[in-house]
């Protein structure tokens, strides 16, 4: 699917644009956004750099790759962003990832969020199983997560090396079959 377009009741994913530069910068280059990713707030720089891979990705074929901008449905105003790939040895189950910038936390978008990227992933690629990988300590991610239907797994041990030090990650996991009982339409 591309370009790839869809809306839910509150917010729309798009493919990003050079003009999204800033408002990625915004979640990708903010302390607290950050914090429980495994690495240090980018530079708008390495976010120029993010947003020409995700170009790259998106002409590829197959295309694995998804990077997304998180918009306010009624605005248009991009508030987020939130990746997709797609397992080069496993293509049918993928990695989400998902950040929104912190004025938007709190109001349930982050839930909603990864429910768009369900309907993304299982409707519109046709994928069996989807994933995320968050930090223990991260209990927003965790109950979005619980929340929009994905069911904790597990803990890798010491998956990420994060300032300095090894972190464990735990991973929710959706499976289609599962999911048609959580839909949102
Ligand atoms: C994770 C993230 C997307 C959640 O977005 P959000 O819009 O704040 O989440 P929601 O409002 O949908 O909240 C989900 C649940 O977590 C709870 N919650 C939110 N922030 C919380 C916090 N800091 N501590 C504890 N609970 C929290 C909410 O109350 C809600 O629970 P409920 O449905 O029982 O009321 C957002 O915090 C974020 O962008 N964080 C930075 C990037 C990140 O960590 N990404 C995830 C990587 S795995």
């Amino acid at each position: 699917m591309r370009p790839v377009e869809i809306s839910g009741k509150r917010l729309g994913l798009r493919e990003v644009t050079v003009d999204d530069i800033d408002a990625l910068h915004a979640v990708y280059g903010d302390p607290a956004a950050t914090e429980h990713l495994p690495f240090d707030p980018r530079t708008r720089e390495e976010v120029e750099q993010i947003v020409a891979e995700a170009a790259e990705a998106a002409a590829a074929t197959p295309r694995r790759l998804y990077v997304l901008a998180v918009t306010e449905r009624e605005s248009e105003q991009v508030i987020g962003v939130a990746r997709l790939h797609i397992e080069a040895d496993h293509p049918h189950s993928a990695e989400i990832g998902l950040g929104l910038r912190p004025d938007q936390w709190g109001r349930g978008i982050g839930t909603d969020l990864i429910r768009l990227l369900l309907t993304f992933g299982f409707r519109h690629l046709r994928l069996h199983r989807i994933w995320g990988a968050r930090s223990p300590a991260n209990t927003a991610a965790q109950l979005a997560m619980l929340v929009a239907g994905m069911v904790e797994e597990g803990r890798i041990r010491h998956h990420v090396r994060a300032r300095g030090a090894w972190r464990d990650s735990i991973v929710h996991s959706a499976l289609e079959d599962e999911w048609e009982g959580h839909r949102d339409d």
